[in-house]
């Protein structure tokens, strides 16, 4: 059987996952793609990390440039993760016409206009299902499965670490610091938790999610993003009396004739809505396609085995490719609406939940109200609790939830609310969407 040379770079944890599982299951991979894959290098300057892993010795080495110089390996496999050395190692592979499969979100997020922009000029390909949210394969589904879709709206939970923080949060009362020692604790969020709890991991994820699916890059700078550490259990609570659940979510809307915008924030959504059942590390993402209409992705998107099974459908995919010599057969991106727009946050719309801190006397509702009503804002709903929010014992809390309204009006509106004497903590925003 003819096979393909692959060359892996960065053999940690999922580096470890790729060999094992391409090992384990190598036959049945070879009769499926009628080509088999050939691990001919695994690189890691970190001889404890190669150690033990089920290849001969001939294969290790902690050299990344013997791998990169082998004319006869096709695929780079890069997993070093970070956005130096692992660029280095990507462009320098393309430019010697190779293959690369990545897992690599934030060097993508951050840089892959230029990456694409090389695998082009170079006639070669980059894969990178593992990128966004592990093994599930929404990357080829948006690429090849919804070929013939505009995309209206994506959304999901692409951050297990976020995922399973407000999960427990939810399920068990807990404050957000507690969960989290709890899970750094257990090996569900890293020692240094910040680019998972502050957003920024989901919106690399939104980020090449809204690319592909809109044809342009839109960079990772215009992804808004607020992550969940200002969550409190106080608001979970209040969410859960109003029928919602609060999840940390990346949401793509627009395109075709409008503007597209790339959000990542809290949510509250309805407790009927299948994403408020989503818990734990899992990751969901919903598709709306003008042709499929809505779909669901759902698995883990994260850990050794669940990334490992997305590098290796891309490995799959560049095994074809090679057999049928058609290496751009289906390109990692095509930037086709180069003259889209995009919708800033100010523009963006949306319904809102505020949880005023407020002083227990009269007229203060109607203050706010004015306040609400001068900008246009309409209430849907108030709630005031005749107990104080625990953490406030001199206030009581107010809830406003409100109609759809413009992200800016509604940031001064709030703003102007914070100034009046009544008000004796900051108020808490966050946004609210049912996905109609
Ligand atoms: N740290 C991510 C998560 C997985 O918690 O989902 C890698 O993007």
């Amino acid at each position: 059987m003819k096979q393909i040379n692959i060359g892996l770079i960065g053999a940690g944890i999922v580096g470890g996952g790729v060999v094992k599982n391409l090992t384990r299951n190598s036959d049945l991979i070879a009769e499926r793609l009628g080509i088999r894959l050939n691990l001919k290098w695994v690189c890691d300057k970190d001889e404890s990390k190669t150690k033990g892993l089920p290849v001969p010795a001939s294969v290790i080495t902690p050299d990344a440039q013997r791998v990169l110089g082998d004319p006869d390996t096709h695929v780079i496999i890069e997993l070093v993760g970070g956005t130096g050395f692992a660029k280095t190692v990507i462009l320098d592979a393309l430019s010697r016409g190779k293959v690369v499969v990545t897992a690599n979100k934030a060097l993508l997020a951050h840089h892959g206009e230029e990456i694409f922009a090389a695998a082009t000029k170079h006639n070669t390909n980059i894969f990178y299902e593992a990128s966004v949210c592990g093994g599930i394969p929404i990357i080829k589904a948006l690429r090849e499965g919804f070929v013939a879709n505009h995309f209206p709206l994506i959304y999901g939970i692409v951050n297990g670490t976020c995922n399973y923080i407000l999960s427990r949060m939810t399920a068990e009362g807990k404050d957000f610091n507690d969960v989290l020692a709890e899970a750094q604790k257990l090996g569900y969020a890293e020692a240094d938790p910040t680019l998972d709890i502050e957003g920024g991991d989901s919106a690399h994820k939104a980020t090449i999610l809204a690319s592909l699916a809109h044809g342009f890059w839109t960079g990772y700078d215009n992804t808004y993003v607020e992550g969940i550490k200002h969550v409190s259990q106080f608001d979970i609570q209040i969410a859960r009396e109003l029928g919602y659940t609060i999840k940390l979510l990346a949401i793509i809307k627009g395109g075709d004739a409008q503007p597209v915008e790339v959000r990542v924030h809290p949510t509250l959504i309805p407790h009927s809505h299948v994403l408020a059942s989503v818990n734990g590390v899992f990751n969901a993402v919903a598709v709306r396609g003008d042709v499929v209409g809505d779909t669901m992705f759902y698995g883990r998107g994260a850990g050794a085995d669940a990334t490992s099974s997305a590098v290796i459908s891309d490995l799959a995919d560049a095994a074809l490719n090679y057999k049928f010599g058609s290496i751009q057969r289906v390109p990692a991106f095509v930037a086709h609406r180069l003259n889209a727009r995009l919708r800033t946050i100010d523009e963006v719309e949306s319904r809102y939940y505020l949880r005023l801190t407020v002083a227990d006397e009269s007229g203060v509702i109607a203050k706010v109200a004015t306040v609400l009503a001068e900008a246009g804002i309409s209430i849907a709903s108030v709630l005031q609790r005749e107990a104080p929010e625990p953490k406030a014992p001199n206030s009581v809390p107010l809830i406003f939830m409100l109609h759809t309204a413009k992200d800016a009006a509604v940031r001064s509106a709030v703003e102007k609310i914070d100034r009046l004497p009544v008000i004796k903590q900051k108020t808490v925003v966050i946004r609210v969407e049912s996905f109609e």
